[in-house]
Order: C-alpha cells, then structure tokens, then sequence
C-alpha cells in the first residue's frame, strides 16, 4: 500500500517527503481554504515535492465546467490528476477526460455500486471516504475490502485510495484488505512512527552504551 498525504499544507509535505515515505497527495477544496491561499499557488509547489500523483479538484457541477477546469489543472504538471466528485456530470466528465489521456481520482465515494460506476467511467482513482461513513453508522473498511474483491474479480485496473482517514487503526485495517494508497493526514502519520516499547528500548541502549563507556 502507497502512503499519500491528505493536506494542502506545503511545510507538512515537504517534512515527510524529505523522509522518503509519501508517494502522493490528496487534497480538496477545504483543505486548501484552511491554508488561506489558492489552489493555482498551491497545487504548484505540491506537485514539485512528491514524485508521485497530486489531486486537485474541480469545482464545477456540470460536465463542460468540469472538463474545462481539469484541462487547466493538468496542464500546471504531469503528475497532476484531477479530482471529479462521484455524480452523472462528473462521471460523463471522467470518460471524456480518459479519453483525452487526463488522470481522475473520482471523490465523495460511499457505495460499491458508486465504486464500480466509477471505475467503469475510466477514473485512474478512486476515492472511498471511510471516516464519513463510519460517522453515520456504516462501516469504512468493509467497503474497501468490497471494492478490493470486486476490482479483483473484473479486473479493473482502477486503484483504490483509502481516504477520510481517523486514526492508526484505519490504516492498517485498508492496508489489510488490499487498499493499493491510503491518504493519510499529517496528524495520523505522526502517530504511525510512534511506539511506547521504540521508545523504552532505545533509552535503555543508550543508557548502556553510556554505562560501558565509563
Ligand atoms: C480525500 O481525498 C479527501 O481529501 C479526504 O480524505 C476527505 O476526508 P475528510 O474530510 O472526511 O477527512
């Protein structure tokens, strides 16, 4: 499983990416509101950080709105692909976009029939939001791992990212069922290096090396 950054943070990215470990970036209208400046300044200084694929999405509702601005967002660099929300204008949107050689990740996915819709569509990705449905009852995960077997069983070569990430526990439970990425916010990457018995034991060794010196 690919780890992606879900942020428009730049400071945040370039952090982790210096460690080696993110291939992409996920990031959404909200995400960059809350960095206080626009998504054409943005999108930019992403792309040249990670090697890999950086989302950007449209704004648009209607297919030709959408087509327009996803031409535009690809043009700022080639590892750019283009976020389209999961409606009939936007997967009208992804078809056409497929065919001009423009890479999608289709958005705000909740359903398997949504997923498969999608895929068929042409999206190189897709996104389920696990968080957001565990928030109203369902259960996240399970609709990864049926999108994982069904992707399977057709062979569809859409990849699956695991998005709306809450903790450590999503993480490895989508790294489980066979997520190809799972994007992940700053805060819960932080969490993943940490262990208490890391901690303890390199204490300890320091200690006794300290003590053999004497
Ligand atoms: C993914 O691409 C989205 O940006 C993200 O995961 C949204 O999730 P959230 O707003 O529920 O955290």
């Amino acid at each position: 499983m690919k780890i992606f950054m879900d942020t428009a943070d730049v400071a945040e990215i370039k952090e982790f990416a210096d460690l080696g470990i993110v291939y992409g970036v996920t990031t959404n209208p909200s995400l960059i509101a809350k960095t206080g400046r626009p998504q054409a300044e943005v999108i930019p200084e992403i792309a040249k950080l990670v090697e890999g694929p950086v989302s950007a999405e449209v704004i648009s509702v209607e297919c030709s709105g959408m087509v327009a601005e996803a031409r535009e967002l690809s043009k700022i660099s080639s590892n750019v692909v283009v976020k389209i929300p999961c409606i009939a204008e936007g997967l009208k949107a992804v078809k056409l976009l497929s065919a001009e050689g423009i890479r999608t990740n289709v958005t705000l996915v909740f359903s398997l029939s949504q997923a498969l819709l999608a895929a068929r569509a042409g999206a190189d990705y897709v996104s389920p939001f696990i968080g957001r449905l565990d928030y109203i009852g369902e259960n996240g995960v399970k609709l990864v791992e049926d999108m994982v077997k069904v992707f399977r069983q057709y062979s569809l070569p859409t990849e699956i990212i695991a998005a709306s990430i809450r903790g450590i526990d999503h993480v490895n439970d989508v790294m489980l069922a066979g997520a190809d990425i799972a994007t992940i916010p700053t805060k819960v990457l932080r969490q993943m290096f940490l262990h208490q018995l890391t901690d303890a034991g390199l204490k300890k060794f320091l200690e006794d090396y300290a003590a053999s010196q004497k």
